[in-house]
């Protein structure tokens, strides 16, 4: 039906379109969504020149009408999208012009590609060292400005399920990514690979099919390869509409794919929809069906577009660099993420504080604020293991330098939370002072010197401006920039000695756009082709797209801001410190988690973005940075009670968690509440920290196999449907369902439990799903947590900080699958000394659990354990009241049996860590 309304519309004759354009010309100025990207300009006088050049014969154009533009709406791909077309532009493109009415509109092309349109042509392939490639030639350029005429293609199966295909102009050599290679197979090793791969020649495409059932998994073929200076596109089919990444912007976890676009640009800006934010991350993974997944990533640092229509299919828009493709086969979701975690780098591993709770806001304006907040923590009995300061430390907001008069004993403040247990990070912005008298201000007057900083276009220092007022730039791809800021470190930290940093402003971001001195007039700074960018314009909010790195321009380098800082804001700590560092970057590039952490910017206190916070959690975790949160509470504008409580509950379950507030805003440490808000608040986060051995052991996997730690259900549900888009619940790795209250005055919760045995963490009740949704009691006090039969999990007796609470009994808690079994495991090292996992030296211990008794398998050990025991276990689904329960043989008398949840505690246990235990309940 639809098809036949459009055969009826599409094929205007001249004539009839000049009549037609009366009434089509102010609808469509009025029609104004950002999709729809072709305003019907009525050029006549264009597409009489292109019939009198011979490019467009109103013949051919009747043809084309007839036979090659009876495109459905849903395949049609934009010949427009680089600027607006009347119809006569857009057949001399040799593109089909086809309005849509009104009721069909919403988003496809009105000028769109036949799907005969020219494109390149592919020579014969030759073998290279790591694969083969061929050269791609098109005869006539395209309608782009500095068109590409020739290109080479590489394509290398680096293993059985990574497929890597790169297009880059092999005559002169353009701006690259700098990632280093990932390590590959050579292509005898190869067996069983999960992919084939075919050509098409002319116009060149490609087709990746899964081998298993021959599934299509991308098509180029669906619109041309286009290639120019300042100008790179390529589209692609998808096999499915359940597709997630391409982060970092305000979404569910699924995107939508009606005629819509995302922006990968990096940006100071609030969270919410349809804008470009912190960071880029050109990777998405496709949920396929069947439990079946693969994912690709373009390996592209320039400011992209990403266009997603219903087909479904999507297209790739970057205004530089080359393409460069890795396709991740998985078979299974979660071995797609691992994939790509292979070719950007595996996490690191954090500190064990680094897990517990950090406590900020912009605002406490001395040391003696920041102390009495840590001490009020402190007596109201909350766990706190990091006190944060804000800009307010810093003198006239200079970086490496703290206020004499209000952060004056700053040195001794830090000594003090030290002897406390407690740690202490500051934030460091990258803008650098400029307006210092020369010599007060080392750390501009010797970057000076030593030429670090970002210069414009006429070799200048770039000027731009945030908090200090002018500000110059380091240049984090120049060695000599990495050098200075670590001695920059160095001295701070001795006066200081921060334990961790944290890294703001790094798009970066400006007050200014470009520079103070504004911008030249070139392309590089108005491309012709600007993505969707928030501002309209590359360089608004941050610095001249013209200015000048040790690599490339900040044009190419922009989106590598932030992970440059964060590198050497690293490699500074763990130099200086000689321990683990600990850095969290706002702005994020993939690699990012290597070296840093994330929290998700400057989000509101309001419900929504509590609600949207959980899928932005889990997608850092796909995008490899899996210490990542939100600013608990909210950050801008009021938080309430309420809202405050049911955040605390969520964040105690954000792999990275922290209170942090902006300065006009009431306050919000869990201390300013009500009683019973508080008592909510602290059993939150005595929660948390009595996970945290799970926690790390979760971070482990993610440090050494690149496992996710706050998992989305369908990575690991794959074959379960319900699974599939599921965002307001998430897991702790494989065992803890994490079912948060996201709404305003809710007191019932409809949770999904996935097919299989589950147990309400808090005491035992079990839940047998065949995957379903259940309705859960959600008081004010409490957030619902269920243990996945199978598994036992790792806890320890919390405390007020991690420094205490290690040297806690730990307990398990052990939920039995309905067949009677269940297993789990635990590492454990210092917490903070560098390579303990390269080293060997930590401590891994498997429990297993059947035929009513649970056994310890200490695999290896190391000191870090000793003198640990074992205190409690919790057992879940035992079917009957235990005649006795016994403990390495001898009897136990300290044990409960609760009939109504089938759970059995034994307590008053002491039993080493580093040693095997058996623990049997007779039955
Ligand atoms: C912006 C950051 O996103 C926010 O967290 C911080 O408080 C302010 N900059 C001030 O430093």
């Amino acid at each position: 039906m639809t098809h036949h309304h459009i055969s009826l519309t599409q094929c205007f004759c001249p004539s009839l379109f000049l009549l037609m354009i009366i009434g089509l010309t102010t609808w469509s100025y009025l029609y104004d969504y950002r999709s729809l990207h072709v305003r019907t300009h009525p050029n006549i006088e264009g597409e009489s020149i292109a019939v009198r050049e011979g490019r467009l014969s109103p013949s051919r154009r009747l043809l084309d009408c007839r036979d090659e533009c009876s495109v459905p709406p849903e395949r049609r791909f934009d010949c427009a999208r680089d600027r607006a077309l009347s119809r006569a532009e857009c057949e001399t493109r040799g593109c089909c012009y086809v309005p849509l009415p009104a009721g069909l509109s919403g988003g496809p092309p009105w000028c769109f590609y036949p799907p005969s349109y020219p494109g390149y042509k592919m020579g014969s392939f030759f073998p290279t060292s790591k694969g083969r490639a061929a050269n791609l030639t098109r005869s006539k350029p395209s309608y782009l400005p500095r068109d590409i005429a020739t290109l080479r293609l590489e394509v290398a199966e680096e293993t059985a399920g990574r497929l890597h295909l790169t297009l880059k102009d092999p005559s002169s050599p353009r701006y690259e990514v700098p990632l280093s290679p990932p390590p590959f197979e050579p292509p005898s090793a190869i067996q069983n690979s999960l992919y084939s791969i075919e050509f098409h020649s002319d116009p060149f495409g490609f087709v990746v099919r899964r081998k298993s059932n021959a599934q299509v998994l991308l098509n180029t073929t669906v619109a041309p390869l286009l290639f120019a200076d300042q100008y790179l596109q390529m589209s692609t089919f998808l096999p499915s509409r359940l597709i997630s990444g391409l982060g970092e912007h305000y979404t569910p976890l699924t995107l939508d794919l009606n005629w819509t676009s995302v922006t990968l640009w990096n940006r100071d800006m609030a969270p919410h929809s349809d804008a470009n934010l912190y960071g880029s991350h050109p990777f998405y993974l496709v949920q396929e069906g069947d439990s079946l997944a693969h994912g690709v990533f373009l390996l592209n640092s320039n400011a992209m577009e990403v266009l997603l229509q219903p087909m479904p299919a999507l297209t790739w828009v970057s205004v530089g660099g080359i393409l460069d493709f890795y396709i991740f086969l998985g078979p299974d979701p979660q071995s797609v993420v691992r994939q790509y975690q292979e070719v950007i780098g595996y996490p690191m591993m954090p500190p064990y504080w680094a897990l517990g709770f950090h406590l900020c806001r912009w605002g406490y304006r001395s040391t003696n604020e920041t102390r009495s907040i840590a001490k009020r923590m402190r007596e109201a009995k909350f766990p706190l293991d990091v006190q944060w300061n804000d800009l307010d430390y810093a003198d006239k907001r200079r970086v490496f330098t703290f206020d004499p008069v209000h952060f004056g004993d700053l040195p001794e403040m830090v000594e003090e939370f030290h002897q406390e247990g407690l740690r202490y990070i500051l934030i460091l912005d990258p803008g650098i002072s400029s307006s210092s008298q020369p010599g007060s201000y080392w750390p501009y007057d010797e970057g000076l010197r030593r030429e670090v900083f970002i210069k414009n276009s006429t070799g200048h220092t770039l000027i731009g401006k945030v908090w200090p007022g002018p500000t110059a730039f380091p240049d984090f791809t120049n060695p000599e920039t990495v050098s200075w800021w670590e001695e920059c470190i160095r001295d701070f930290h001795a006066k200081v000695p921060v334990d961790g940093l944290w890294i703001d402003m790094n798009e970066p971001a400006s007050f200014v756009h470009g520079s103070v001195d504004g911008c030249p007039d070139t392309d590089l700074e108005k491309p012709p082709y600007v993505p969707d960018v928030i501002g309209g314009q590359l360089n608004f909010g941050t610095l001249c797209m013209s200015g000048q790195q040790n690599l490339s321009t900040h044009y190419n380098l922009h989106n590598l801001y932030g992970l440059t800082e964060a590198i050497a804001t690293y490699s500074a700590l763990l130099k200086v410190r000689g321990s683990r560092p600990f850095v969290l970057s706002r702005s994020s590039f993939p690699g990012l988690g290597r070296f840093s952490g994330h929290w998700t910017g400057d989000v509101r206190s309001d419900w929504e973005q509590l609600r949207f916070s959980v899928p932005a959690v889990l997608l850092f975790g796909l995008f490899g940075v899996p210490l990542v949160g939100a600013d608990v509470c909210g950050f801008g504008g009021n938080t309430n009670e309420e809202l405050c409580v049911r955040w605390t509950q969520l964040g105690a379950f954000y792999p990275f968690m922290r209170n942090h507030n902006d300065r006009p805003n009431v306050p919000q440490e869990p201390f300013v509440f009500s009683q019973e808000a508080q008592a909510a608040m602290r059993s939150a986060l005595l929660l948390r920290y009595s996970l945290l051995p799970l926690l790390y052991t979760l971070f482990l996997r993610a440090h050494s196999s690149a496992d996710t730690v706050a998992r989305a259900l369908f990575l690991e549900f794959p074959t379960d449907s319900n699974s599939r888009t599921i965002d307001r619940q998430f897991l702790w790795g494989s065992s803890l369902l994490i079912s948060p209250v996201l709404e305003q005055g809710t007191v019932e919760l409809s949770a999904y439990l996935p097919p299989g045995m589950w147990y309400s963490f808090h005491d035992g009740q079990p839940y047998r799903s065949k995957g379903q949704y259940f309705l859960l009691s959600a008081p004010l006090d409490a957030i619902n947590l269920h243990v996945r039969g199978g598994y036992i999990i790792p806890q320890q007796v919390p405390a007020l900080t991690t420094t205490v609470a290690r040297r806690n009994p730990f307990n398990l808690t052990v939920a039995l699958s309905a067949e009677g079994w269940a297993r789990g495991e635990l590492y454990w090292d210092d917490g903070d000394s560098l390579d303990t996992y390269e080293r060997g030296d930590y401590s891994h211990i498997l429990f297993m659990a059947r035929q009513s008794q649970l056994v310890s398998d200490p695999v290896r050990v190391s000191g870090a354990l000793d003198g640990l025991v074992l205190g409690q276990v919790r057992v879940f689904g035992v079917p009957s009241p235990p005649k006795a329960v016994m403990a390495n043989g001898e009897t136990v008398t300290d044990f409960t049996y609760r009939s109504d949840t089938m759970s059995l505690t034994v307590a008053s246990l002491s039993l080493p860590m580093t040693e095997e235990f058996t623990l049997q309940w007779m039955l």
